[in-house]
């Protein structure tokens, strides 16, 4: 029997990589950009498998591309949103994604926003570095406190609930919005469930947790950041698309919004005359929140693990479309 012909859209830690090359053709793309679509849909063509990054769209015409043999396309991500899932459903091919190995990665890179952010890390880094650094100033770059604060978390899965650990450490009041979130729960958590009006209201953190759908689009918009306290502080380490950017970058100007901390933006890259670019109460950082080593190079083993299992015919470790299976 021939191995199985996989391409993998970008270069993943080695691992991962390798227990894929022991079974499979695998067909590296070797650019440090992904490939174009023109790019993506010549190098799919007749493969059985397509390891993914959030960076690739992979509609209709890449599985037409790939062609009838296409049976796994794995997701290098937790999220999916690049993915056509209900076309890869459609067609009866499996779609994975790799959930809880980068919990704990990216509720400490929330974390690390959120203290930034408070403690106006950045730009004292950029008045050093400027030569702005004349005294000690008993009123210079005062920021907001972190304990005893209030944290609102939007979503409330595996990442929300990982911030909200480290939040407990730090003393904060904890208020979540999850609609999904179990009844009865909440207990164990030692956050409180409430409504997102009262979340708004009272948080003097928000933090986003939630993935991109119909749903969640632009969820923060205008009349989402009117209903803050013009203190508070908004994190986003999930999709930058729940963010309306000009409604951000309006409220972090005119002072409705104290300050933001994005890890993830819409389009990504953020172009660089993007205005939010010149406020200096924005901390960003390149969708970063799940790099590091060890979590990297564990998504690169399950993305591996999900091909490699779809290709034996069975269930992908991590499916996000087992309705396939029932048919
Ligand atoms: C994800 O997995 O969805 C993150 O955005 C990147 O690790």
């Amino acid at each position: 029997m021939q191995s199985p012909k996989i391409f993998v859209t970008r270069r993943i830690p080695e691992k991962g990589l390798n227990m894929l090359r022991k079974e499979c053709a695998v067909e590296v793309w070797p650019g440090e950009l992904p490939p174009t679509t023109d790019e993506l849909l010549t190098n799919v063509t007749g493969v059985e498998g397509i390891l993914s990054l959030l960076t690739d769209k992979i509609d209709a015409a890449v599985m037409d591309a790939a062609g009838p043999e296409l049976k796994v396309i794995s997701n290098y991500a937790v999220g999916y949103d690049n993915i056509d899932i209900a076309e890869a459903t459609r067609r009866g091919i499996a779609v994975g994604n790799t959930p809880g190995v980068l919990t704990e990665a990216t509720a400490d890179h929330t974390f690390a926003l959120l203290m930034a952010a408070a403690r106006r890390v950045a730009e004292g880094d950029r008045q050093v570095r400027a030569g702005k650094w004349h005294t000690w100033e008993p009123m210079g770059l005062l920021g907001a406190d972190i304990h005893g604060a209030t944290l609102g978390l939007v979503g409330f899965g595996r990442i929300g609930q990982g911030v909200a650990r480290r939040a407990a450490g730090f003393g904060m009041r904890i208020l979540f919005y999850d609609p999904n979130f179990p009844e009865g729960r909440q207990k164990e958590t030692g956050a409180n469930s409430v409504d997102l009006e009262q979340l708004l209201r009272e948080s003097d953190f928000v933090s986003i947790h939630v993935p991109l759908s119909d749903q969640t689009r632009r969820l923060f918009n205008q009349v989402t950041f009117n209903k803050m306290k013009p203190s508070a502080i908004l994190i986003n380490t999930a999709r930058g698309g729940v963010v309306d950017h000009s409604a951000l970058y309006d409220a972090l100007k005119n002072g409705s919004l104290a300050a933001a901390g994005l890890d993830v933006t819409e389009p990504e890259p953020l172009q660089m005359d993007s205005p939010l670019l010149t406020l200096d109460n924005l901390i960003i950082t390149p969708h970063i929140a799940s790099a590091s080593r060890t979590t990297r190079e564990r998504m690169a083993v399950m993305a591996a693990e999900n091909l490699l299992e779809g290709f034996k015919g069975n269930k992908l470790p991590n499916c996000v479309n087992p309705q396939i299976y029932q048919s």
